[in-house]
């Protein structure tokens, strides 16, 4: 079978690597794929917002089935328009990806399946929002509606925190706002919880944790993702349940009310408050680095997996994992995610050798007449399966001094909650 992949992060190199295992697999495509994805894969220099030319080279191609990695294509609809010429897709459709694309759709599906989530209020102008704002318990969270890749969410301590949030928000700093969303801060252990869904069933895949500030403590701006470790130390059958019940299958059930359901990983970004789950925000895909943690653990044929959900038979596919920890370090271009340089030639990469429970995820590279460059902002993925988040941890870090790159920065401290 061939498949193509679309996107070109680290995400996208581990489905990559974990396709390419599959015997049912011949042949790979990464749309536009990166250094890493090059080595297994054909990449197609097409940019993800031209669907019509995708479309084109898949059914030229012939391609059997196409997996979405990234959230844009999937809330701009890539799945409706491929699906319209028959192609098979793994992803959300443009309704259920606005679990994603829009907190307040998702919101208001908490408020009418009695979802467990912080309480909140929506406002679509400065003046309604700001006075609510004044009888509000603080700490307050504020958020723009839309996407805004990690960023557009703000914890407010004080008046001048939520004014320039408001400020920000209407004044369109992530896009068009019609709507702000306020909400309760809530105090607990974050978790993400992956599910995969056929549009019929559904079967949980894997636990992580992942580490979104820049700084080692935790500290600093925002980012897509420092690191991530798997499965989250969270993870138990009573609390699995609770996420189960309470949150999964009434949002799925809300979809099918709107006649609609989902197909795709869904991944509930979650808090746990004294042993109870509350629903942070939705994510209509794989984890970016949460996935390069799963994968590895996975014992079972992913392509068969992927597979079966096209065919709307997940139930009869059984998926097995690996009692092994996984964990994930982000190596980045100095200055991230602020300003920061690209085209930085990185050294040494290719004479690494990897056991077959340590591996190397591209995401921000390009392979330039057989070198390797930096291309992004976070460049690259090391991860390391083993019994223990100690060693996975020093092993990933072993790997990481081994690369010549001195414009790359990494936090020495992932998973610092489960290694002593
Ligand atoms: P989001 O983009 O909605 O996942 O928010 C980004 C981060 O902000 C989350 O990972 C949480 O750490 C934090 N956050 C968002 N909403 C809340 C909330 N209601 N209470 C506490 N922390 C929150
Ligand atoms: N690691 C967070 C995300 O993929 O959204």
């Amino acid at each position: 079978m061939k498949v193509g992949i679309l996107g070109s992060g680290g995400r996208e190199h581990a489905l990559c690597i974990a396709l390419n295992r599959s015997k049912k697999v011949s042949k790979i495509y990464c749309f536009p794929g990166n250094a890493g994805t090059k080595s297994i894969a054909e990449n197609i220099e097409i940019n993800l917002n031209n669907f019509k030319e995708i479309k084109d080279f898949i059914l030229e191609s012939q391609i059997d089935i196409v997996i979405v990695g990234p959230e844009k294509p999937l809330v701009e609809g890539i799945v409706d328009y491929l699906e319209k010429y028959n192609i098979k897709v793994f992803g959300p459709n443009e309704l259920c990806s606005k679990l994603e694309g829009s907190k307040t759709f998702t919101k208001n599906l908490c408020k009418e399946y009695n979802i467990p989530t912080a309480d909140f209020g929506i406002f679509i102008n400065s003046k309604d929002a700001l006075s609510f704002l004044e009888n509000c318990n603080l700490p307050v969270v504020i958020k723009a509606d839309g996407l805004a890749a990690g960023k557009g969410v703000y914890i407010c301590n004080d008046k001048a925190d939520y004014s320039v949030a408001v400020k920000d928000i209407f004044e369109g700093k992530f896009g068009k706002a019609e709507k702000i969303l306020i909400e309760e801060f809530l105090v607990g252990e974050e978790m993400s919880f992956f599910v995969i869904c056929d549009g019929k069933n559904f079967k949980k895949f894997g636990t992580a944790q992942d580490h979104k500030r820049v700084g080692e403590g935790d500290k600093g701006k925002n980012t897509g993702g420092m690191g991530a470790y798997s499965p989250s130390k969270l993870d138990n059958e009573i609390l699995n349940k609770k996420i189960l019940d309470q949150i999964i299958k009434p949002t799925l059930k809300g979809l099918k009310d709107l006649n609609t359901s989902f197909k795709g990983f869904l991944y509930a970004g979650l808090m746990i408050v004294k042993g109870e789950p509350f629903l942070i925000e939705y994510n209509v895909r794989m984890g970016d680095p949460e996935c390069q943690t799963i994968l590895p653990r996975l014992k079972s044929d992913f392509a068969e997996i992927i597979e079966a959900c096209i065919n709307e038979n997940l139930i009869g596919t059984n998926i097995e994992w690996f009692n092994d920890k996984s964990l994930c370090i982000v190596l980045c271009s100095k200055g991230y995610p602020e300003d920061y340089r690209k085209n930085l030639e990185i050294f040494n990469i290719k004479n690494i050798d990897l056991t077959e429970n340590q591996f190397i995820f591209h995401a921000g590279t390009i392979e330039k007449k057989n070198k390797i460059f930096s291309n992004g902002g976070r460049v690259l993925n090391f991860v390391v399966k083993s019994k223990d988040f100690k060693s996975c941890r020093n092993q990933a870090v072993k790997l990481i001094e081994k690369i010549d790159w001195k414009e790359g920065f990494y936090r020495r401290d992932i998973g610092f909650k489960v290694i002593k």
